[in-house]
């Protein structure tokens, strides 16, 4: 099957998929009865990277190099330039391999030539490679996708994933913007977390289980029955932010995999990450209602948010990152098993 085809494919079983918990019920956030702060005073602007974002939300790698993508990636765009949000577009593999495609990807410039716009590659791509997908949008920064058990899953996927560490290192030495290394809904755990951390990541995205699920994505594509127990892979999103905080003390994060509220944004935020991002709730709305839906789903995350914050007693984005919390459950068992300390993991904040 070809690179295109399969895009296609993703897309429309993502439309028609569920999308899955991200294990964020065992958080919860503790409600302040006198907050000095009020909805229009709330400071939405956050910082990933060393960029200013206008509010701590981002529309995260969906699609490019496919012929419709140019439309959708216009679309994606144009609600990201109504919210005021930064967007990823999908990986730039296809058209760095066919230059006929670029043109699916360079639209999101043409249409937000004032926004924050990050590039995506794989982490197989090359410098050379990783410098023409920044060239592609005029990026920000750059995302590295790493989908390990996607590709295993896949009839045509990869099965040697040897030589990634060397590669993101040279790519994060001389790409020149700064480089984001995510998931794509398997989570990061705190060893590979602090391994990106000594590369010199600028951000990590957790991309945790939650949201998108590719394992079951890759099942349905191939109509298969095999590896019904691998559907629940990988670490779940708040997890995955714990794990990544823990491994990579400090580093700017964002949470994804399934935040498709404000009350999960503002649980991700209280645990630490700086933004958030939000993909399938993002292609399921424009592919089957419309722009017009999913900028009204934006707008009622970040009002949903701000409500948050106020309830919360949170003026600004940095604030949100400090309030008191609880944790729970089977969350908590996992911290434990894993030697991670809640109280230290929550002060790296
Ligand atoms: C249709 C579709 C295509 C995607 N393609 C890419 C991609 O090309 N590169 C990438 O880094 N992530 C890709 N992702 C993963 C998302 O960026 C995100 O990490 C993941 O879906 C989890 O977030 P979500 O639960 O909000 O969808 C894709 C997601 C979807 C739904």
């Amino acid at each position: 099957m070809t690179r295109q085809a399969r895009k296609l494919e993703h897309l429309w079983h993502t439309v028609r998929s569920e999308l899955t918990n991200a294990n964020f019920d065992d958080i919860s956030l503790v409600h302040n009865c006198l907050p000095e702060t009020g909805l229009t005073a709330v400071n939405l602007s956050a910082s990933l990277a060393g960029i200013n974002l206008l509010r701590p939300l981002f529309i995260n790698a969906i699609t490019g190099g496919i012929d419709d993508a140019e439309n959708i990636n216009r679309e994606l765009a144009l609600a990201a330039k109504e919210c005021g949000l930064a967007l990823a577009v999908g990986s730039q593999m296809a058209a760095l391999e066919n230059p006929l495609f670029a043109k699916t990807f360079r639209v999101v410039r043409e249409v937000y030539p004032e926004g924050i716009i990050f590039a995506n590659i794989g982490a197989y791509a090359d410098l050379k490679m990783a410098k023409h997908a920044v060239d592609m949008v005029k990026a920000d920064a750059l995302q590295i996708h790493l989908n390990v058990p996607q590709e295993l899953m896949m009839a045509e996927g990869d099965t040697d994933f040897r030589g990634y560490r060397n590669k993101i290192e040279k790519i994060i030495a001389s790409v020149g913007v700064p480089v984001i290394i995510k998931e794509v809904g398997f989570g990061i755990a705190k060893e590979q977390a602090a391994i990106f951390k000594d590369m010199g990541a600028a951000a990590i995205d957790v991309g945790g289980k939650g949201g998108t699920n590719f394992m079951l994505i890759e099942k349905r594509r191939a109509h298969s029955k095999a590896n019904q127990d691998l559907l629940d892979w990988g670490l779940p999103t708040s997890i995955s932010l714990l794990e990544t905080m823990a491994g990579a003390p400090g580093i700017d994060i964002v949470a994804s995999g399934g935040i498709n509220s404000g009350l999960l944004a503002a649980k991700a935020l209280a645990l630490g990450a700086n933004t958030v991002g939000i993909a399938g709730l993002a292609a399921k709305l424009l592919l089957s209602e419309g722009r017009g839906a999913l900028v009204a789903r934006l707008q009622e995350i970040i009002n949903e948010l701000k409500m948050i914050m106020v309830m919360t007693g949170a003026g600004n984005i940095d604030q949100m990152r400090h309030v008191p919390l609880v944790v729970s459950g089977y969350t908590r068992e996992w911290l434990e098993q894993r030697n991670i300390v809640l109280s230290e993991v929550l002060t790296s904040r």
